[in-house]
């Protein structure tokens, strides 16, 4: 039975059936733990799954809430601030994305490198919690060393991946033509509709990130069409064995 997991996992759209690679001990209901929030979308199970990956204690968040479901961005951190108070030390975060730089296609993986934080409300507006400073730094939001590490395992099992900016919106919309667009000359490779205040959260928290997108539709250049959400679903589902053995091959070198 697992007793400390230092790696927290949170599975983004599409990709719950990584938790399958989950040895699982126990899984916790949402709806059982106090305060936490519960998921409304189609593909969110809302489970805290505690077990192993790769030999590791992990707990792992199947499915995560969003702020365009209507929850406050307290209410879509607060797991962030559980996993903290339960002795967490690295956060693992996967989602899916709309790509727009025009080198990536559909299925590709990408490591997070940075983040544009467009999101109209900040997770840290309010009273400052400890344990992080009032203004903290989002210089390495990103562990450098995890992702070097991610590189050189990809390279090794040769699983392609590509490395980028993820740009955060409030969604519930996908992006206009513009607005890829307009986010692409802002920095953006792919956006999407979660993660960023996660991240935020977990890293005024001093825990280490590492964070990747599943490309599942693209944004620029003559193939922009109509996204849906079963089409993001599918391309994740596919993908999501390559990002398994990333998060996997990481957790044994940490
Ligand atoms: N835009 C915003 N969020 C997304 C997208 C997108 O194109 N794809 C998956 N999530």
């Amino acid at each position: 039975m697992t007793t400390k997991p230092e790696t927290a996992i949170v599975l983004g759209t599409g990709l719950a059936r990584l938790a399958s690679e989950i040895e699982v001990d126990l899984a916790i209901n949402y709806a059982d733990i106090p305060n936490f929030p519960i998921s409304t979308v189609e593909g969110h199970s809302g489970k805290l799954l505690i077990g192993r990956l790769g030999n590791k204690d992990v707990i792992a968040m199947q499915g995560r809430f969003h702020y365009y479901e209507g929850y406050s961005m307290k209410e879509v951190t607060f797991p962030i601030r559980v996993m903290y108070e339960l002795g967490i030390k690295n956060l693992f975060v996967s989602n899916a994305a709309g790509g727009m730089n025009p080198s990536f296609k559909v299925g590709d993986l990408m490591i997070i490198t940075d983040h544009i934080n467009m999101m109209p409300e900040h997770p840290l507006r309010g009273k400052n919690v400890p344990p992080g400073p009032r203004f903290p730094s989002m210089d390495s939001a990103y562990n450098k060393a995890f992702i070097a590490q991610a590189i050189e395992i990809a390279t090794e099992k040769g699983i392609p991946v590509k490395q980028g900016v993820y740009l955060a919106t409030q969604g519930p919309t996908f992006e206009t033509p513009a607005e890829y667009r307009a986010f692409r000359v802002l920095g953006g490779d792919a956006v999407g509709m979660s993660t960023v205040p996660e991240v935020i959260v977990a890293v005024h928290c001093g825990i280490k990130v590492f964070g990747m997108s599943v490309i599942t539709d693209i944004g620029f250049g003559e193939i922009i069409g109509e996204v849906s959400h079963e089409e993001v679903q599918k391309a994740a589902d596919a993908v999501q064995p390559k990002m398994a053995e990333i998060f996997r091959a990481l957790l044994e070198k940490i």
